[in-house]
């Protein structure tokens, strides 16, 4: 029922923030972190309701690890969806909120300068901020010309 009124009346936000924080909690499960620990998931939502989700994926060679963010972000990109983001859920499963790190912070702002950055911590409580708040004077496409 909540589907069809949302496709008659066109709500802007087709899932709550508490709904896309759960399907980052939900990555978890496919999180591969034998180094850390530390399981992170990432889940994006578009504007047209698609949600792109994502974990970590760590490596014996450290750096070559990936965020859960950065897997969200090429998961979208790979399929064709490069614009029309309207937020980024990220969970971890700590104490701090999961703010997502320096490099995702610049993947995100090459696609979504102005996406809704939704930071969960393991309690389940989260805090929501735009990127241009984590990336200020962020070096974007725009940059280049
Ligand atoms: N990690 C993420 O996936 N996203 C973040 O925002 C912060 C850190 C991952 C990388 C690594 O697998 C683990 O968390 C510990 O740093």
């Amino acid at each position: 029922m909540r589907k069809l009124l949302q496709i008659i009346i066109k709500e802007e936000r087709p899932m709550t923030d508490q709904e896309l924080v759960k399907k980052a909690f939900d990555m978890h499960q496919f999180s591969y972190v034998p180094y850390s620990h530390f399981p992170v998931g990432a889940a994006i939502l578009t504007e047209d309701g698609r949600v792109f989700t994502g974990c970590n994926v760590e490596n014996a060679a450290y750096g070559s690890t990936i965020c859960a963010e950065r897997t969200a972000i090429l998961k979208a990109v790979s399929e064709g969806c490069r614009e029309g983001w309207t937020a980024i859920a990220i969970a971890g499963r700590g104490e701090d909120y999961c703010w997502p790190c320096g490099a995702c912070r610049q993947m995100l702002y090459e696609f979504a300068p102005e996406v809704r950055v939704i930071a969960a911590r393991g309690d389940g409580q989260f805090q929501v901020v735009p990127l241009a708040e984590l990336l200020p004077h962020g070096f974007g496409p725009k940059s280049l010309k």
